[in-house]
């Protein structure tokens, strides 16, 4: 994690100091963009440091400048930092929302100083015309694939589900928790015996299932972890209490993210489902810039196509062709 956050330091400081005159580039050169990408906590999971790899790589080159603030998970100091960056006047401002709610008085300062605002990965609750455009997952279709497995796989047996939930109010949890819910609604043979948010951690979620084993010891047979570091806290917690993990006739694990040494384990039958969540926005987001800067609009709602990878189909091949 330390080299991961050594190596973002270089990389950020390696973009400000390409054009370290600060400001717009001089009349002469290509234009100096300015983008303020306000990310949600740049190593808080295999998934969100693909997702700050990708958004750094893809402003790294000349005629951009990227400055990313990193909010630590905390949606008020988030606020804050897109408000620092209409301060700073940059030319577009990036969210990766930590939650998906208190972003109208902060957008609507960003629309008086006309900065656009794209909206990436996390979805928000505010009006339409307060933020340019939004790229990224939809969440609840995460959800509803992960469900889906879940129907053939227990078929009319009983299904006695823990949810281990992202971090609450967040786009991602709020989707696949929703389809979780509607999955508990339509089925009278699954059972929700628990949900906590292990905020996206894999010791936090270990904690979380073993109270959840000596709670509800061999009645569970499915965890529903909303992403891949929190399926392995849970995989761990099982294994550890002696329990059967994944596969046929073991403890079945959804998972979301299908960051690749996740995707092992899906191949080893640690974890039966896991859907893809694709960080790799950085050329997205790029793309969308550069159309704005050609005075082409964008659509409004841009959902990313995604897989889903099961512990009896997926194939070597598979992961090593898998870019993250
Ligand atoms: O918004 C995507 C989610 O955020 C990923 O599933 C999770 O790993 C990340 O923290």
């Amino acid at each position: 994690m330390k080299k991961f956050i050594a190596i973002l330091l270089v990389l950020t400081v390696a973009a400000s100091m390409a054009f370290a005159g600060g400001g717009k580039q001089a009349a002469s050169g290509p234009k100096n963009i300015t983008i303020g990408f306000a990310q949600c906590k740049a190593d808080e999971s295999d998934w969100r440091m693909a997702n700050t790899r990708s958004m750094l790589n893809s402003f790294n080159v000349p005629g951009y400048r990227l400055i990313m603030s990193d909010s630590n998970n905390d949606a008020a100091k988030q606020v804050a930092d897109v408000q620092g960056f209409i301060n700073m006047e940059v030319d577009y401002i990036v969210i990766a929302a930590v939650n998906m709610d208190g972003w109208d008085t902060v957008l609507r300062n960003a629309k008086n100083a006309r900065i656009p605002v794209i909206l990436v990965d996390r979805n928000i609750n505010a009006a339409e015309d307060l933020w340019t455009c939004y790229v990224g997952p939809d969440f609840k279709v995460e959800g509803q694939k992960a469900t889906a497995w879940m129907e053939k796989h227990f078929g009319s047996n009983p299904v006695n589900i823990v949810n281990i939930q992202g971090q609450l109010g967040s786009g991602a949890q709020v989707g696949r928790s929703a389809a979780l819910d509607d999955g508990v609604a339509k089925h009278s043979n699954w059972t929700l015996l628990a949900r906590q948010t292990g905020n996206w951690g894999t010791d936090t979620a270990k904690q979380i299932m073993t109270s959840w084993i000596q709670q509800f010891g061999d009645r569970i047979n499915c965890v529903y972890a909303e992403n891949d570091n929190m399926a392995d806290g849970a995989i761990q917690a099982l294994k550890e209490a002696g329990k059967k993990v994944g596969k046929a006739d073991g403890v079945a694990i959804i998972s979301f993210d299908a960051n690749r040494p996740y995707l092992q384990m899906t191949l080893e039958g640690l974890i039966n489902c896991n859907v893809e969540c694709n960080p790799l926005h950085g050329p997205r987001v790029k793309g969308i810039i550069d159309n704005l800067e050609k005075g082409i609009q964008p659509k409004k709602i841009e959902y990313i196509e995604e897989e889903a990878f099961f512990w009896d189909t997926i194939t070597q091949a598979i992961i090593d062709a898998r870019q993250y």
